[in-house]
Parts: C-alpha cells; sequence; structure tokens
C-alpha cells in the first residue's frame, strides 16, 4: 500500500499494473480482478472497494510478454508502477518465464514507470538475495514482510533514493504508523537475518526443497498419478497435472479434487501442507531427514491406494 502511494506520488500518476493470480495485500487498488476480456480495467474483487479506485489498475496475465507490451502501448505514461511476485507464490508457485521480469524491466525504465517487486514470499526463500538476487534483475522499490520480521509481525519496503526521498519528512507522500519501527519484531527480524546468512545456508534448504518435490514426484509416479512439482530455492509448488503450470489459467485446469483429497490424506498421517491447491508451500531449515522421510513415506502409502 505504501510502495503504491509512494510509486504513484513519485510519478504523478495513478494507474498501476497488476497480475491476475498474484497477491500482494489488502490495499484497495490491489483487491482487483480482471475485467471482462484481456486488457480491461479491472473490478473489486472484495466489497467495500469502490469501483473509481479499481479503475485505476489493469489486471494482465502473468508470463504474457505481448500483453504488458500492449498495456504500455495504450497508457504507458499514465502507468505508475507495476507490482509483481517475481516468483508467483498465492496461485500455486508459478516460475517467471525467461525474458517476463527483464521485460518488465525494460518496459518500466523506458516509459517512467516504477516497478515494484513483491518479495514478502520471495524474500529470503529462494536466496540470501532475494528474487531479484536469483534472476538479476533491480526493481525500483522492493517490498518485505515474513520473513524479515522472523515470525515477529513486521514488513517493509525501499528501493531508489530518489524515489524513497519523496517521503515524508523529506517529501510530500505521507507514511506513518504506530507500529512502524517496531523495536521487538526489528530485533527478531535481525536475529533471523543474520542466522540465514550462515555459510551453505541456501545450498541446504534448496537440496531439502528438491528432495521433497523430487521424493513426491517419484512415489506420484511409481503408482501412475498424475502429478509434477517443482522448487526454487525453499519455495515449492505441486500440481495434480502432467505439466508444471506457467500461468493463471493453467493453473486453474489443475486437478483441484485430486489436490483436496491429497491434502486430507496427508494430515491424516499427521503432515500438513497449505490447505490450497493455489498456495505455494514452504520448507524451512528445521525440516530434516526425520521430516522428510515421514512425508515421502506417506506419500507413497497414499499414491499407492489412490
Ligand atoms: C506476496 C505477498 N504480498 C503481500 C502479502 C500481504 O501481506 P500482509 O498480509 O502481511 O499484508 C502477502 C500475504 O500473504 C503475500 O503473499
Amino acid at each position: 500500500m505504501s510502495a503504491i502511494r509512494l510509486a504513484r506520488g513519485f510519478t504523478g500518476r495513478s494507474k498501476i499494473i497488476k497480475f491476475e493470480g498474484c497477491y500482494h495485500g489488502h490495499d484497495d487498488s490491489l483487491l482487483v480482478k480482471a475485467g471482462s476480456g484481456a486488457l480491461t480495467f479491472g473490478n473489486p474483487s472484495s466489497a467495500g472497494v469502490p469501483a473509481e479506485t479499481a479503475a485505476h489498475t489493469i489486471v494482465l496475465d502473468f508470463n504474457d510478454i505481448p500483453g504488458i507490451e500492449q498495456a504500455f502501448n495504450n497508457w504507458g505514461k499514465d502507468i505508475a508502477a507495476v507490482i509483481v511476485e517475481p516468483v508467483a507464490g498465492n496461485m500455486n508457485l508459478i516460475a517467471p518465464n525467461a525474458g517476463f521480469l527483464t521485460k518488465l524491466r525494460a518496459l518500466c525504465t523506458q516509459n517512467g514507470s516504477v516497478l515494484i517487486f513483491d518479495e514478502v514470499m520471495t524474500g529470503f526463500r529462494v536466496g540470501l538475495g532475494c528474487a531479484q538476487g536469483l534472476y538479476q534483475i533491480k526493481p525500483d522499490l522492493t517490498t518485505l514482510g515474513k520473513v524479515i520480521g522472523g515470525g515477529m509481525p513486521m514488513a517493509a519496503f525501499g528501493g531508489r533514493r530518489d524515489i524513497m526521498q519523496c517521503l515524508a519528512p523529506l517529501g510530500p507522500v505521507y507514511q506513518a504508523g504506530t507500529l512502524s519501527g517496531n523495536p521487538v519484531a526489528v530485533a527478531a527480524g535481525m536475529a533471523t537475518l543474520k542466522q540465514i546468512q550462515a555459510p551453505g545456508f541456501y545450498d541446504k534448504l534448496s537440496t531439502r526443497t528438491r528432495q521433497l518435490v523430487d521424493g513426491v514426484s517419484a512415489a506420484a509416479k511409481r503408482h501412475d498419478i498424475a502429478f509434477c512439482a517443482q522448487s526454487i530455492g525453499g519455495m515449492f509448488g505441486l500440481y495434480f497435472s502432467r505439466e508444471i503450470p506457467t500461468s493463471f489459467a493453467e493453473v486453474m485446469q489443475c486437478d483441484k479434487a485430486a489436490f483436496n483429497r491429497f491434502f486430507h490424506a496427508m494430515l491424516e498421517e499427521g503432515i500438513y501442507f497449505a490447505p490450497s491447491a493455489f498456495e505455494a508451500g514452504f520448507v524451512s531449515a528445521a525440516h530434516g531427514d526425520i521430516e522428510m522421510e515421514k512425508t515421502l513415506a506417506a506419500a507413497d502409502k497414499i499414491f499407492k491406494n489412490w
């Protein structure tokens, strides 16, 4: 919410672009779903969001390069910001196609729009340098949450100095909050950031996550279940589908009933995955050999009796 306000204040423009299936929190401008037909302005996706507010949000398809080019052709000089989860984690895990993030970077630079990477989910999960480090693309602003507070309620945004200098008290864009800079949350966050810098931390986390997705995939294959999976760092996606989806439309075609059946069967075995076919999963450093063996044995048992 604050990053969007800042981008609008910095550019003096109103329109923003977001992608269907990406979630960026409960700000009015972002609780917007695609309008009827591609390249129309959005409709509110929650009661209480004025249509006038949603009208400033353009909703496009993740990974659709022609779509984003067309939007910039139509409204380039009116677009304050493009906000994106660089690896989408709120519609299961959808990885960016080659060239998608590069294209966003190039079009924002050409049009003077602010590129915002929402790394609330990818931050310190796909790597120490977050998704922007992994894909070597520098956004203008970054939003962070979840991991950065080490489990305490904390969020942050930051980026280019010339943009950040538009914030009060240096600039005219207002931002404040009773709990901003809460010392307990900051201390927890600092302690977490210190721990994850330990040598080999991300190699171990990535290997562990890959072990999970490879193991569940192998169990599915043994019992001929239409299933696939992928991981990026400590994030993973499980799909009841033969192919890994690369868009919101493809993820919607995965077998949701099969996921629900798998989820409940795993829960019966004591393994608690995210309770939705449309959320990415996370492995943490606390997951060890015992948890992994138990999880893979449970998946094999369930697929065997499928
Ligand atoms: C990518 C992403 N951005 C933003 C948010 C919003 O965070 P909060 O619920 O702390 O406002 C979430 C929450 O799940 C998220 O996954």
